[in-house]
């Protein structure tokens, strides 16, 4: 059921690159809820043709752009802007991406060209996005800016490696620009630390499926849907939330407040000790 929440606002909506995607469950929604938006992605995941079906669907033009180019990004929000009719209400950094763990190499032995990338994709680029927005003159006054993040930047999880480093500096960035633009433009920014989900960034994780299940069986909820994870963003970018700014606010079914569980205990008791 839609309620209109983000009737008349305009936005940036980056990396939806498939149904599975957090971003397309995100920009589908904005659309029900009455937001006019452009979508943007990367060259490469755009040539891959499956972004064009969300596009129609919300009737959004699509603007590439690669989020480590500064030129690329200048260009998507002076765009966006020309094409919204006018400054972005809000903005979602949907990105991330690690050499190191898609070629299975493990935090004791990172590849640092790798890493450097791991932290430009997954992390400055968020910097970077609002940077460009912000120059491009591009954001409205009291708008809203989301960025995607994991409970691996506060805790460990090993198969995660080094996109760990890259949320825990996301979030800082969050946190930072949050102060800056709240200051000047009453713009809030905030990180969603989302439950693993079954997407292509996801699956991409060593052991994820385990990952996966073991986040199940810990949290008093479950899981939270990728559907549920739109809801909840689509309600930062509406005006119910105008006060909310700075956090790292936990999309996890409660996963992050739980200790234990009695079924994950009760495994380990049964389990046979080696
Ligand atoms: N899936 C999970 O378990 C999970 C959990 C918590 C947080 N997240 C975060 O959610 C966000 C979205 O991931 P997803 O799970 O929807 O997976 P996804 O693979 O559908 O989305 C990742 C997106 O990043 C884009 N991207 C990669 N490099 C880019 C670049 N240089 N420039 C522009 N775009 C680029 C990809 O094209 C893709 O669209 C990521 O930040 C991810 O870390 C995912």
């Amino acid at each position: 059921m839609a309620y209109g929440l983000l009737k008349g606002k305009r936005g940036v909506i980056s990396g939806a690159l498939n149904e599975q995607s957090i971003a397309w469950k995100v920009a589908a929604l904005a659309h029900a809820e009455g937001a006019k938006i452009v979508l943007t992605n990367a060259p490469v995941a755009m040539r891959m043709g499956e972004i064009d079906k969300l596009a129609e669907e919300t009737g959004s033009i699509i603007i590439g752009a690669d989020a480590t180019k500064d030129d690329e990004l200048d260009n998507l929000f002076t765009k966006a802007k020309e094409n919204l009719g006018g400054p972005v209400d809000f903005v979602l950094h949907s990105i991330g991406m690690s050499p190191n763990v898609r070629k299975s190499r493990t935090y004791d032995d990172l590849n640092y060209e790798w890493y450097k990338q791991t932290l430009d994709i997954s992390a400055m680029s968020f910097h970077r996005m609002i940077q460009a927005a912000v120059k491009a003159d591009a954001l409205a006054d009291g708008g809203s800016i989301v960025g995607l993040s994991y409970i691996a930047a506060q805790r460990v999880f090993p198969g995660y490696g080094d996109m760990a480093d890259a949320k825990a500096l996301l979030e800082s960035i969050g946190r930072s620009w949050g102060y800056h633009l709240g200051n000047k433009m009453k713009i809030r920014v905030n990180t969603v630390s989302q439950s693993p989900s079954m997407t292509t960034a996801g699956s991409g994780i060593k052991g994820f499926t385990g990952l996966f299940d073991f986040a199940e069986a810990m949290s008093p909820l479950g899981n939270a849907p990728t559907e549920d994870c739109a809801n909840y963003i689509i309600s930062l970018f509406s005006d119910l939330t105008r006060y909310v700014t700075m956090q790292n606010l936990y999309h996890d079914g409660g996963f992050s407040s739980t200790g234990a569980t009695p079924f994950v205990v009760d495994k380990l008791m049964n389990e046979p000790k080696s």
